[in-house]
């Protein structure tokens, strides 16, 4: 058995599902008890939401302990970063009186999201047959990811850094891009390498004192007994290679993404925290076992505001899914369970769950690789009474009624992993915690200043 490294508090909080589980709030509500909030996959794709009072923050690449001073928010080098994106993102908060940028360090390994490859992405999505569309937010993860893979065209903080002769290879990527766009969509998507490369010189300038060897500050910080939490952005489903491919994002999601998306060794993670709301949504294509194409379906999404954070697109909705879940917490060695939302479905007569796939006449309990399998598959439906109370007033776990208790034992005994925060509306205080996660906060949140 291999030692484990650092903190014993170091947590993974990750989604369970197709992204959007709550993961943000989760997030910022635990800072207290953390140093350090690292984000290691994904990029502008995400938009994790962060309600303080009336306040309601989207963070896309920032990483969501940003509001709180004493955090020193670390963008790793498996995240592609859109400059020009995250800047706007720095001022935006700016004008809310946020000063984002004071304590944000960015990895000097991380990739560029460059204007090709947010160009790219929209245009294979328009050109692709519609049933083999991906329904991406368009942000460039894709194309940037598989520039990264493809080595030789692609761009790093460190190579614009390095100041040598960086303007003059990214003008021979963009003629090289837009010989490809012509030869794939027959348009070159209207790109000038002057003004790409004027606008990345620009926008480095304004970051570069932030970039730095985040997996030197990492590995010192882990030395130091410094305690981190590692943000995962998007989910386990949208998994590049555990997902619902081909309808997933381009990064590794879960906690098996940290060591090689942070720059840690994999020994640095002692709990990892796996978010899931109390039903499933996705945003974007791909097989949704679980979905409710109905009014269910509509009462769910109109009661949990489910329009996306990035994209305002509605989310599709459905019965939470045990078989995706468990799923997930295998792989990613889930060692406690987010439930967020418990409130969105107060008033239903009763409340379904998804506990097995009927593919093909055959029940599995596990996804299958095949996308179009699973897209045949139909949902297995156990139904639990529901409650009608309103649970957003309810502030510790002992006070929510027997209906929502008994709800939560049978998902603990599905996805076979302890519940230990549970969402009751989307503001911070409004999360229920029990066991060591309320003991950690509790010690932890009166030494350490809140600072938002
Ligand atoms: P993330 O991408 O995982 O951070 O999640 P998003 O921020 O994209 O979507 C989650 C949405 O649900 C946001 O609007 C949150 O404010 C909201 N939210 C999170 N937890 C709860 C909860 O327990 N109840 C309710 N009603 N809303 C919640
Ligand atoms: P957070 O971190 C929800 C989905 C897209 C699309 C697929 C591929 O907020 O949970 P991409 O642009 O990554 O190539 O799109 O993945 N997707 C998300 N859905 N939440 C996210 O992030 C997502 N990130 C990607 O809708 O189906
Ligand atoms: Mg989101």
């Amino acid at each position: 058995m291999a030692t484990r490294v650092g903190s014993e508090l170091n947590t993974c909080i990750m989604g369970l599902a197709w992204g959007d589980e709550g993961k943000g709030k989760i997030t910022d509500l635990l800072c207290p008890a953390f140093d350090f909030v690292v984000r290691y996959n994904g990029g502008a794709n995400a938009g994790h939401t962060v309600c303080v009072g009336d306040r309601r923050f989207a963070l896309h690449l920032l990483p969501s302990g940003i509001l709180h001073q004493h955090v020193t928010s670390v963008i790793g080098p498996g995240v592609v970063v859109d400059p020009t994106a995250l800047l706007g993102e720095i001022d935006a908060l700016a004008e809310s009186g946020i000063r984002a940028a004071e304590n944000l360090k960015i990895s000097d390994r991380a990739h560029l999201v460059l204007p090709y490859h947010k160009i790219e992405d929209t245009l294979s999505e328009t050109a692709a047959d519609p049933s083999g569309r991906i329904g991406t937010t368009a942000r460039g993860i894709g194309p940037c990811y598989a520039d990264k893979m493809r080595r030789t065209s692609a761009v790093r903080f460190a190579d614009v850094l390095s100041g040598d002769g960086w303007s003059d290879r990214l003008r021979r990527i963009v003629v090289g891009k837009k010989a490809m766009l012509t030869a794939m969509y027959g348009e070159d998507g209207g790109l000038d390498a002057d003004s790409i490369v004027a606008d990345l010189g620009r926008a480095i300038e304004r970051l570069a004192d932030h970039v730095t060897d985040t997996t030197a500050l990492l590995g010192d910080a882990i030395g130091a007994g410094r305690r981190i939490l590692f943000e995962g952005a998007n989910g386990m489903l949208l998994d590049v290679d555990h997902g619902t491919y081909p309808f997933v994002t381009s990064s590794s999601t879960g906690a098996h993404g940290v060591a090689a998306g942070a720059g840690v060794p994999r020994t640095a993670v002692s709990h990892v925290l796996g978010v899931t709301k109390a039903y499933a949504t996705r945003v974007g294509s791909g097989p949704f076992v679980a979905e409710l194409v109905d009014e269910t379906g509509d009462l769910i999404r109109e009661r949990g505001h489910e329009y996306g954070t990035t994209t305002g697109r509605p989310r599709r909705c459905g019965w939470f899914d045990a078989v995706a879940t468990r799923y997930g917490v295998r792989l990613a060695g889930v060692t406690d369970i987010v439930l967020a939302h418990l409130d969105t479905l107060s008033s239903f007569d009763r409340v379904g769950i998804c506990v097995g796939y009927d593919c093909d006449g055959e029940i599995l309990d596990t996804p299958p690789a095949d996308a179009a399998r699973l897209e045949r598959a139909k949902p297995v439906l156990e139904f639990m009474p529901g409650w009608s109370e309103d649970l957003r007033g309810v502030r510790r776990f002992e006070e929510l009624p027997a209906t929502v208790l008994a709800y939560i034992d049978r998902v603990e005994q599905l996805v076979e992993a302890p519940v230990s925060i549970v969402g009751v509306g989307p503001e911070r205080t409004e999360t229920l915690l029990r066991g060591r996660w309320r003991s950690i906060l509790e010690t932890t949140a009166s030494a350490t200043a809140n600072e938002s």
